[in-house]
């Protein structure tokens, strides 16, 4: 228990959020009050106020307002939480600039942080005037994650066609920032942002290994294995990098020549990680044999069965369910329980554990 931290909630109903409960709840001294309650008033100073903007869908904004504009500020620091969504009727209201917004989903540890550095600020501190930058900070994981993978894609990207070195403590971070973004999160919201995204081939890796390290988490990997389906997942599909653009981008379907160039990929992009120090051969099978299938039906190298390890399996799963569930020029996208439905049907070439395992999955893609 963090002593001398105090933090109250305030919400629509009697029930703490499962994500606060399982943030705060024995960590940090904790109450939860209903967000009309007259007990408000008697809420210490210097206590962390946090504001379901979520659960607030009862109270109005000029309610919120009021409640923090008297009794909340100045002498209690406010942390409003909820989804991207839910910030819009604060800022037009103004509220925001009376404290930080914490888009949902966040982790344990940056819910703690924030709680931790404001009370332990002095306060008495006037709100930021309107009309200036608003809030403290705002925490948004997932784009965090996001913007990182971003970067580091360009940079693998670059790498694979020889124009620059590999970055690898960057495409580590990375990893781990997906990890943790996605470990408390689930998997809905990333889909979700990832879909915003405009450049297709980052897109799909950014997809992909957020598909994967979403998989690898339902089925309890541990996290160094974690980390390496981050990795790999993230390198999967740089060998594009040396495929030419007007075949990537083909709206129809490939010449048997071009199908040929594109299936290059795999090899491509393991060669050119082969030669750097450090990498994993788990990385680079998985890099080279993510097009493999389990009867030898797959390319480069016709693998079978055994000869596929379970981290290429499982990087085969979410490249197929990211391509079936992609908006592609020459498709409709397929919803996630339908692309799970696809994978259920590809007996002998998939491991069906695997899919079933992961099939409950296809409700929150
Ligand atoms: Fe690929
Ligand atoms: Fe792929």
């Amino acid at each position: 228990m963090l002593s001398g931290v105090h933090v109250v909630v305030l919400g629509e109903n009697e029930h703490l959020p499962e994500d606060l409960r399982r943030s705060l709840t024995g960590i940090i001294s904790v109450r939860h009050i209903r967000i009309k309650a007259r007990e408000v008033v008697d809420i210490g100073n210097g206590t962390v106020v946090i504001i379901d903007a979520d659960r607030a869908a009862s109270f109005s904004p000029d309610d919120i307002a009021d409640l923090v504009q008297n009794q909340i500020r100045p002498a209690r620091p406010l942390i409003f939480v909820g989804q991207a969504k839910s910030r819009a009727p604060l800022a037009a209201h103004n509220l925001l600039r009376f404290g930080s917004f914490m888009f949902r989903p966040f982790s344990t540890a940056s819910l703690l942080d924030i709680v931790q550095f404001l009370s332990s600020q002095p306060r008495a501190v006037e709100p930021v005037p309107a009309g200036e930058a608003s809030p403290t900070w705002i925490v948004d994981e997932h784009a965090l994650a996001m913007s990182a993978g971003e970067t580091v894609l360009a940079e693998l990207f670059s790498f694979a066609k020889g124009q620059s070195r590999l970055n690898q403590p960057d495409l580590i971070k990375t990893g781990d920032l997906l990890i943790g973004s996605l470990a408390e999160s689930g998997l809905n919201s990333w889909v979700h942002g990832v879909r915003q995204h405009h450049d297709r081939t980052y897109q799909h890796c950014l997809l992909v290994a957020g598909l994967a390290v979403g998989f690898g988490l339902k089925l309890q990997f541990r996290q160094s294995d974690l980390q390496l389906v981050a990795k790999g997942a993230l390198l999967h599909d740089i060998g594009k990098a040396r495929v030419p653009l007007d075949i990537l981008d083909k709206p129809g379907k490939l010449t048997d020549a071009e199908s040929a160039m594109m299936q290059k990929h795999p090899v491509y992009g393991e060669e050119a990680m082969r030669l750097e120090a450090g990498v994993e051969p788990a990385v680079l099978r998985v890099m080279r044999s993510h097009h493999e299938f389990l009867d030898g039906s797959g390319y480069p190298d016709g693998l079978v069965g055994e000869s596929i390890d379970d981290l290429v399996r499982l990087t085969t799963i979410a490249d197929i369910v990211a391509a079936l569930i992609e908006q592609r020029p020459y498709k409709a996208p397929l919803s996630g329980e339908e692309a799970f439905e696809v994978l259920a049907a590809m007996h002998g070439k998939l491991d069906m554990p695997i899919v079933k395992a992961l099939s409950p999955l296809g409700r929150l893609i």
